[in-house]
C-alpha cells in the first residue's frame, strides 16, 4: 500500500457539529456560524480534521419554534437560515476551516423538502401545476378515494397524507411535514444535482447524505408484501417488507450519478446515511473501478452497527470481523457511536469514564473513518428530555404515547425524544456553560453536569476524557498505520472475554492496541521484544517496563494501551 494511493477522506477523523447547540455568538440562545468560527481553534487543537455540519439552511417557522425538524426540513437549499448567520459568514467559515488545513462537509437532505418549501406549495396548488409532479402524488383508493393509495409505510408509521385541495395523497418517508421529492421527474434530479454543485462551488469538501436509501420508490406503486418481521435492519417494519420503498436499484444508480457529480470537482466526498445490513450498505459504494482502489458509488456509508454494541470485547471482535468481511481494503468502514438522532454513548455505557476512554481508543484505532459527535470528547451525557417540554418533532409526532410507555420503549433502544443528545455544548462552568450569555434561555436546557464536565475544566486535567481524545488524535496523526494500515485481531483465547487486542500494519510499521475491558489487572506476554508505549488511557503511564513484569505487559483494570 502506498500512501499516495489514499485520499484524504480515507484517513480523516470527522467531528459532527450540531450548529444549533455549539456556540451562540449573538446572544439569542441559539448556536450560530460565527460561534462555530470562534471555536475552530478548539477543534483544531483537539486534532479532528473534518467537520460535518448538521443543516443550517432555512427551515420554516413552526410555532412556537423555528426549524421544525431542526433543518432536516428545508425550505430553501441555497441559503443560510437567518438564525445561523449570513452567506458572508458561511463563506468566511469555509475559509477559516481551510486556513486551518481542515475540511468542511455539509448535510444534504435530498429525499424530502419542508412542506413549506415554495416547490411544495406550488405542487399542491393544483394537479395541473408544472411542479405538481415534483412530489409523489396519487389518487386514493376507490370507491371514493378516501383511503391511502396503497399500503406503504413510512419510517415512523403512516406514509400517505391526504390533501383536500387536490383530493390526492402525498407520500413522505419520514414525518408528514417532510414530503418526498419525486426522483422519477428529471427536473427534480437536475435541480438537486445543481444544489449539490452549488455548495461544492463554494468550496465545501463533501456531503453527508441524509436518508439516502429512500430516494426512489416502486414506479408502479405496488403494495408492499407481508414479511414475518416486526422490524429488520433493512427497513422492514410492522410486518411489511421495505422492498417497494427502500434501497431500490434506481436509488443505487442515482448514487452513482451523485458520485459522478462530485467528481466534476477535485477531491470531494460523500458519506451516506442508510440504516441497513452490511450486505446492502456495501452496494451503495458501487462497483470497483479499473484502478482497483476506488468505487463509483458513495465514498463511505455510515455503519451504525457499532452504535448499540455493549462494552463487551467479544461483541466488538465479532463486529470487527464482520466489517473486515464485508468491507475489506480498499473499502473503508466507518466508526460511529453517536449522532443527533441517538442517545449519548456515555449514557448507554453506564456513564463510566473508564469505559468511555476505552471506547475512544477503539474508535480512533480500529480500521476506518471515525465520526465523533460533538461533546462526546468531554463526556456529555444524555439530557433529561421530558415529553412536556420537548422540542423534537419526533417527540411531538408521538405525543399520544404516555411518558411511562416511552420510558419502557426507551429501554429497548427506541429513542423518542432526540432533545436529550442535542443539548448545548459545555464550554465552561459559568451560567449557561459558556454556550450563550447568562440570563438568556438557551434553546434547549444546558445539562446540569456542565459544572464538572466542560472544556475549560477538562483541558486542565491531564486525566480527563478530553485529554485522552487529544492524545489519541495526536498519536493517530503521527502514525500512518493507525490511519490506513491493515487490521488484524490478535487471539488471546480465553482472555478474549475481557480483552480486545489487535494490530495495524502499514509498510514496516506495526502498531498494537490492547484494551482491557475488565476490572482485573492483566499480564500478557508481549508480542514483540522491545515494545514502546505510545499511548495509555492512564495519563501518567510512560513505559511498559517489561523487565519488572517478567517480560509481560501489565494492563491495569479498564486500561487501553497502544504500543509499537
Ligand atoms: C435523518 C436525520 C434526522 C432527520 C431525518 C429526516 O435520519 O439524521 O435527524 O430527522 O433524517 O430528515
Amino acid at each position: 500500500m502506498l500512501d499516495n494511493k489514499f485520499k484524504w477522506w480515507q484517513k480523516t477523523v470527522v467531528y459532527q457539529v450540531y450548529p444549533r447547540s455549539f456556540k451562540d455568538s449573538t446572544g439569542n440562545g441559539i448556536g450560530d456560524l460565527q460561534g462555530i468560527i470562534e471555536k475552530l481553534d478548539y477543534l483544531q487543537e483537539l486534532g479532528v480534521e473534518t467537520i460535518w455540519f448538521s443543516p443550517f439552511y432555512p427551515s420554516p417557522i413552526y410555532k412556537p419554534y423555528s426549524q421544525h425538524d431542526c433543518g432536516y426540513d428545508i425550505s430553501n437549499y441555497k441559503e443560510i437560515h437567518p438564525e445561523y448567520g449570513t452567506m458572508e459568514i458561511f463563506d468566511n467559515l469555509v475559509k477559516e476551516i481551510h486556513d486551518r488545513d481542515m475540511k468542511i462537509v455539509l448535510d444534504m437532505v435530498l429525499n424530502h423538502t419542508s412542506i413549506e418549501h415554495p416547490w411544495f406549495k406550488e405542487s399542491r396548488s393544483s394537479r395541473d401545476n408544472p411542479k405538481h409532479d415534483w412530489y409523489i402524488w396519487r389518487d386514493g383508493r376507490k370507491p371514493n378515494g378516501k383511503k391511502p393509495p396503497n399500503n406503504w409505510n413510512s419510517m415512523i408509521g403512516k406514509a400517505w397524507e391526504y390533501d383536500p385541495h387536490t383530493d390526492q395523497w402525498f407520500y413522505h418517508a419520514f414525518l408528514p411535514f417532510q414530503p418526498d421529492l419525486n426522483y422519477r421527474n428529471s427536473e427534480v434530479q437536475r435541480e438537486m444535482l445543481d444544489t449539490v454543485r452549488f455548495w461544492l462551488k463554494k468550496g465545501v469538501d463533501g456531503y453527508r447524505l441524509d436518508l439516502i436509501n429512500t430516494l426512489f420508490k416502486d414506479a408502479q406503486f405496488r403494495n408492499t408484501p407481508f414479511v414475518f418481521k416486526l422490524y429488520s435492519e433493512d427497513g422492514d417494519l410492522f410486518f411489511r417488507s421495505s422492498e417497494m420503498t427502500i434501497n431500490l436499484p434506481d436509488t443505487l444508480e442515482f448514487c452513482k450519478i451523485l458520485r459522478a457529480t462530485i467528481d466534476e470537482f477535485l477531491d470531494k466526498f460523500l458519506v451516506g446515511e442508510n440504516n441497513a445490513s452490511l450486505k446492502i450498505l456495501k452496494t451503495y459504494l458501487g462497483d470497483m473501478s479499473k484502478d482497483g482502489i476506488s468505487h463509483d458509488g458513495l465514498n463511505l456509508v455510515f455503519l451504525f452497527q457499532s452504535m448499540n454494541t455493549p462494552m463487551k470485547p467479544k461483541r466488538f471482535r465479532n463486529l470487527m470481523q464482520m466489517y473486515e468481511k464485508w468491507f475489506p481494503y480498499p473499502y473503508t468502514p466507518t466508526w460511529v457511536f453517536g449522532n443527533h438522532d441517538q442517545m449519548r454513548r456515555i449514557t448507554k455505557i453506564g456513564d463510566n469514564f473508564n469505559k468511555a476512554k476505552i471506547n475512544a481508543v477503539l474508535q480512533l484505532t480500529a480500521r476506518g473513518v471515525p465520526f465523533i459527535y460533538y461533546g462526546d470528547e468531554i463526556g456529555m451525557k444524555e439530557g433529561k428530555a421530558s415529553k412536556k417540554d420537548s422540542r423534537d418533532a419526533i417527540s411531538h409526532h408521538f405525543n399520544w404515547i404516555p411518558q411511562f410507555i416511552r420510558n419502557i420503549i426507551g429501554k429497548y433502544g427506541i429513542y423518542m425524544n432526540r432533545d436529550g443528545c442535542r443539548t448545548p455544548m459545555q464550554w465552561d462552568d459559568s451560567e449557561n456553560a459558556g454556550f450563550c450569555p447568562p440570563n438568556i434561555e438557551p434553546w434547549l436546557p444546558i445539562h446540569p453536569s456542565f459544572v464538572k464536565r466542560n472544556v475549560n475544566r477538562e483541558e486542565k486535567d491531564v486525566g480527563s476524557l478530553l485529554n485522552c481524545y487529544r492524545k489519541l488524535l495526536k498519536v493517530r496523526k503521527e502514525n500512518l498505520a493507525l490511519q490506513i494500515g491493515d487490521f488484524a485481531l490478535i487471539n488471546l483465547k480465553k482472555l478474549n472475554k475481557i480483552c480486545l487486542t489487535y494490530h495495524r500494519i502499514y509498510e514496516k510499521q506495526k502498531i498494537f492496541v490492547y484494551l482491557n475491558f475488565g476490572n482485573k489487572e492483566l499480564f500478557l506476554l508481549s508480542p514483540i521484544q522491545k515494545p514502546q508505549l505510545i499511548f495509555s488511557t492512564l495519563p501518567n503511564r510512560k513505559a511498559l517496563n517489561l523487565k519488572v513484569y517478567n517480560g509481560n505487559i501489565k494492563l491495569t483494570p479498564f486500561e487501553g494501551i497502544i504500543f509499537k
